[in-house]
């Protein structure tokens, strides 16, 4: 197989974490028999700001249509553009009028990494946050009146779709289908949020009559996120809608250490548009440049790629080069990690694994 591959290394360490990532997914293509076809972009960064006053040229959307996959970096760089400018005229344009309605986030305890869950073993904590990525509370229906009075009124609404609703949702169960452990938990809050939330809840009911050999349970969001720290291990794929999903999907990452290593992706199930792959971290201008910026989120995120292209065997293989490497000895890590090693040491240590574990 052959896949195209767009990379947007972006601003900051995305551009020193990117060739990393390149590094071990070319290395896993090598061992794995299939192919890389990677164009690499330079806009969706301050610098192309600086050329251009604009953050994507006009013709980005066929451009961007012709691959397979988006494997980006990070963008931002708060000294040249505005972080609103930079956010909403590349990244979050990109998951709307791709219509990447799943954002995915593993939440995986690795070997060696310190966190809140440090202690517990490996296995205990693996499970993955389907968020819905398009709707629910980040609506834009709502408004102001009376403003600046005593009877200001500021209303928001929330906006379910049955559409919205049910594919994220039987995203999320045929997600549970292929796990081992075939268990979903949805993310509510139905005894406060007395009309969108149970909605939710009906819709899970109704989606799940499809997958009945998946257990379901169902947690209101505070509790959930008390559980999420004290019994992690009750937890295989978790789906919530917009805003619960956004909380959840940074909380989990945090138990497990440090936000360096942690992947998303956001995807378009129907794959009528690619998806796009990125860490959960930023440009990190406050370590940008030295060269120590941890390269886990960024090859992580290659493997959550690869399986989506349909190779799931490369994907598993740089995973576990991943962990070989993080229960080795701590010098080959960065200092995130307690390591004094650079990003390109831990790259090539990575890289190195891929294929031989
Ligand atoms: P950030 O994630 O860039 O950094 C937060 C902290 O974590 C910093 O202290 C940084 O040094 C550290 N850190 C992040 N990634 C690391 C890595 N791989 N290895 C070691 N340490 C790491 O978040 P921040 O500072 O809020 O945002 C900086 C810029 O990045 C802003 O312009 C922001 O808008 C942008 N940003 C972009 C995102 C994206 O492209 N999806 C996501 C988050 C922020
Ligand atoms: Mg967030």
């Amino acid at each position: 197989a052959r896949y195209r591959i767009a990379v947007i290394p972006g601003d900051g360490i995305g551009r020193e974490v990117v060739p990393e990532g390149l590094r071990c997914l070319r290395r896993a293509a090598e061992t794995h028999d299939f192919a890389l076809d990677v164009v690499e972009f330079d806009f969706a960064s301050a610098a192309y700001w600086e050329r251009h006053g604009t953050m994507l040229p006009g013709d980005w959307q066929p451009t961007l249509e012709a691959f397979d996959a988006i494997y980006f970096g990070a963008v931002g760089w708060p000294a040249v553009v505005p972080d609103h400018v930079s956010l909403w005229g590349s990244l979050l344009r990109f998951r709307r009028v791709f219509d990447q309605y799943v954002n995915l986030r593993p939440v995986r305890l690795l070997p060696g990494v310190r966190g809140p869950l440090a202690g517990r073993a490996p296995g205990d904590v693996d499970f993955v946050v389907v968020r819905e990525n398009t709707e629910g509370e980040y609506s834009s229906v709502g408004g102001r009146v009376f403003e600046g009075t005593e009877r200001e009124i500021v209303l928001q609404e929330t906006v379910m779709t049955r559409h919205g609703v049910d594919r994220v949702l039987r995203f999320a169960f045929e997600y549970a289908r292929g796990r081992e452990a075939r268990h979903l938990t949805s993310a509510t809050k139905s005894n406060g949020i007395a009309i969108s939330m149970p909605y939710w809840d009906e819709r899970v009911e109704a989606v799940g009559r499809d997958y009945p050999d998946v257990d379901r349970d169902k947690y209101h969001i505070d509790a959930l996120a008390a559980h999420f720290v004290l019994n992690p291990d009750r937890f295989d794929v978790v789906v919530a809608s917009n805003l619960f999903g956004d909380i959840l999907s940074d909380l989990g990452p945090a138990c497990t250490g440090t936000l360096g290593i942690a992947p998303s992706a956001n995807i378009n199930p129907e794959r009528r548009y690619p998806s796009l792959f990125e860490p959960v971290h930023g440009s990190a201008p406050d370590i940008a440049g030295r060269g120590i910026a941890n390269p886990i989120g960024q090859i992580w995120c290659g493997a959550m790629m690869l399986e989506h292209l349909g190779e799931p065997d490369a994907a598993a293989a740089l995973l576990s080069a991943v962990e070989a490497v993080l229960a080795g000895p701590a010098d080959a890590l960065t200092p995130d990690l307690g390591g004094a090693g650079t990003t390109t040491q831990l790259g090539t240590a990575i890289a190195a694994r891929v294929g031989s574990t």
